[in-house]
């Protein structure tokens, strides 16, 4: 198994997403933030800058919907091409629902949970998905430290997707950097969010291998 990194363009230059997008050109999937400022106290982009996003890179895009009302909104996401669409369970009345909106519109479907809602009410359902997303911060906000209790929950899901045999990627996201990120993949993560420890790297793809590396390790010595 490989791990993907994507990196999250929250830590970009809002200005120049052309050049930053050309910095971490062997990123997996540029992982895509967007924000409505209800959901998250932030704000940040919507489906127009998706839209464009997709015309100046041929890489997948990875987003991340932290929006209220996604059983509304998601679908125009994966309607723009977006090869995933995340969307948090807390803002949905029906995530196996959405999910198969989603799916049939094109997109891989992806679920979110923050770290204050717990992962057993998803693992029943995880065939549902193509992506479980724990978040390893609270949303809303770049270059904070992981809460390494969410972890659990990463290890949770890691065993149930292998008992069952699921297609279903693991992502983590928030605080994940050089320094942690050999453990959350020993935990179980196989797709890692990185956006400050990316961004601010004086050589982004060298940084990205660094991390890929690591991640790789960490799958290999997972027990
Ligand atoms: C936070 C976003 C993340 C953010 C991660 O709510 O979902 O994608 O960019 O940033 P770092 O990697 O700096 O914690
Ligand atoms: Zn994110």
């Amino acid at each position: 198994m490989s791990a993907r990194i994507n990196p999250s363009i929250l830590s970009a230059d809002f200005a120049n997403f052309e050049r930053d997008f050309n910095s971490i050109s062997n990123a997996d999937l540029i992982h895509v933030d967007v924000m409505d400022n209800h959901f998250v106290p932030n704000l940040t982009f919507g489906l127009p800058m998706v839209t464009r996003m997709q015309q100046i890179t041929p890489k997948p895009l990875d987003v991340h919907l932290m929006i209220d009302d996604v059983d509304r909104w998601a679908a125009g996401y994966a309607e723009t091409g977006a090869y995933s669409v995340t969307f948090h369970a807390e803002a949905s009345d029906n995530p196996v629902a959405l999910a198969r909106k989603l799916r049939a519109i094109g997109a891989r479907a992806g679920v979110a949970i923050k770290p204050g809602t717990a992962v057993e009410g998803f693992l029943d359902d995880l065939a549902e998905f193509d992506q479980l997303l724990v978040m390893t911060v609270e949303p809303g906000f770049g270059g904070q430290s992981l809460i390494e209790e969410t972890l659990n929950k990463v290890s949770a899901a890691r065993r149930r997707i292998n008992t069952e045999k699921l297609d279903v990627w693991l992502q983590v996201d928030g605080g994940i950097d050089e320094s942690n990120i050999e453990r959350v993949a020993i935990a179980g993560a196989d797709t890692f969010v990185a956006g400050s420890a990316v961004f601010k790297a004086q050589d982004r793809a060298k940084q990205i291998e660094n991390l890929r590396n690591l991640a790789e390790s960490g799958i290999k010595h997972r027990h």
